[in-house]
């Protein structure tokens, strides 16, 4: 097992659109701050705010944890909330069942799934209907 060098716990409310993207951007702020390449800070970047952003739109809270190590950072938010019916579905570019409400904030384009995805190494998104849904996503890192 690699050694941890760094691991942060962050709690996500749902419909707080106040303080959405807070998590996001503190997330961004610590691994700039340990000097990531800022290829893997945008990356982490973007996931975190989608994660964040699909538990602030469909979920009720989540913890988001930030894992970094030697080899990889990964990033699981786990959530408590309606979870997801059909996850392959969900994962479609430009499936949203975002309300017109959410749309007029900007958001429900469908795309954060694809992109969470698209920029990650390795991403597994696991659900129960009526509990939750817990999305692990990780980054490799070149160890040189
Ligand atoms: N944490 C979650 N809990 C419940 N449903 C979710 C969650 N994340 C995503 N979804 C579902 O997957 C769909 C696609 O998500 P996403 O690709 O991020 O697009 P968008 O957020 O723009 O709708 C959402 O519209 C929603 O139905
Ligand atoms: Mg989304």
């Amino acid at each position: 097992m690699a050694e941890v060098l760094l691991q942060r716990k962050f709690q996500v409310r749902g419909l707080d659109f106040d303080k959405a993207g807070d998590t996001s951007a503190e997330v961004k702020a610590i691994l700039t701050d340990v000097g990531l390449d800022p290829d893997v800070v945008l990356r982490a970047g973007v996931i975190s705010f989608e994660a964040e952003m699909n538990v602030v739109m469909y979920a009720v809270r989540a913890t988001l944890i930030l894992t970094l190590t030697e080899e990889a950072l990964s990033i699981v938010v786990d959530d408590e909330g309606p979870g997801i019916p059909d996850i392959e579905m969900a994962m479609q570019e430009g499936y949203s069942t975002a309300s017109d409400e959410m749309r007029e904030m900007g958001f429900g384009y469908g795309m954060g799934l694809p992109n969470i995805k698209k920029n990650s190494d390795e991403f597994v998104l696991e659900s129960q209907i009526g509990r939750g849904t817990r999305l692990c996503s990780m980054i490799e890192l070149d160890s040189r």
